[in-house]
């Protein structure tokens, strides 16, 4: 089986496009999607309406707050919650549409187990709210309790988004992090004695300094981390037309952080 991994499209009409193209030409069997469709950027609707085919998607942190309040959220990112939840609740588009959105919203499942693979947004432990960074790989009772969530589930891969930062987390000791150009873009499956977190970075608003979108392939044991070029430019010119939406949420999509 060829899967795409994707997650944190946030909104990017554009990026999420590019992404569908490539995936195209990849001719992958079925798309997964890790959440985190909505929220910061300009096109949630459209995004929507692209993720209702997706068979696979989890629930992020953004349509969460989305569904039940923005708690914890900066004030940028309320901000872009509370726009989001209007564009839902268009008077001008059929009610139907909008009944399909929220009802998509409120059935987003928080993990998903296939096999040995489990698929969530933040992390095994909170599935849905909490980030691995890079960094925490040094963090040994952090990724001690991390890798050993959920109690009773017998997962060997795990594939998260949320912290927009592409990578591998390694359960070995001590704990290892690669981000993907470590691994020449990479990774094999096969032969592994320990478990593994891959975090497959983000579609619409990455933040490791490459401002691509960014997504992963998994075709049978091997992974894949890719990088898609898009059209910056006319995401930045959709949050002109959204002056709700503060300016930073675009410039730093220019910037990959
Ligand atoms: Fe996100």
């Amino acid at each position: 089986m060829k899967l795409a991994i994707v997650s944190d499209i946030h909104a990017n009409l554009a990026a999420l496009e590019a992404v569908l193209e490539d995936i195209e030409g990849e001719k992958v069997d079925k798309i997964y999607c890790l959440g985190d469709v909505i929220g910061y950027g300009p096109d949630p609707r459209e995004c929507l309406e692209l993720a209702l085919d997706f068979p696979i998607n989890l629930l992020g942190n953004h349509e969460e707050a989305v569904l039940v309040g923005a708690i914890g959220f900066n004030p940028k990112a309320k901000a872009a919650i509370d726009w989001t939840r209007d564009q839902l609740n268009l008077e001008s588009e059929p009610i139907e549409k909008n009944r399909e959105f929220w009802n998509f919203l409120g059935r987003l499942k928080r993990s998903h187990l296939e096999g040995d693979f489990l698929f969530v947004h933040g992390s095994p432990r909170d599935p849905t709210r909490e980030y691995i960074f890079s960094q925490d790989y040094q963090d040994r009772k952090k990724m001690d309790d991390i890798f050993a969530c959920p109690p009773g589930v017998d997962w060997r891969v795990c594939f998260t988004g949320h912290t927009h930062f592409p990578g591998i987390f390694s359960q070995e000791n001590p704990y290892k992090f690669n981000d993907p150009a470590s691994l020449s873009n990479k990774f094999s499956l096969r032969g592994l004695a320990n478990r593994i977190i891959i975090n497959v970075g983000s579609v619409g608003q990455p933040r490791d300094n490459d401002n691509r979108a960014s997504y992963v392939i998994l075709e049978e044991a091997d992974v894949r981390f890719k990088r898609i070029d898009y059209d910056i430019g006319r995401t930045v010119d959709r949050f002109k037309d959204c002056p709700q939406l503060p300016e930073y949420l675009a410039r730093r999509l220019e910037e990959g952080k």
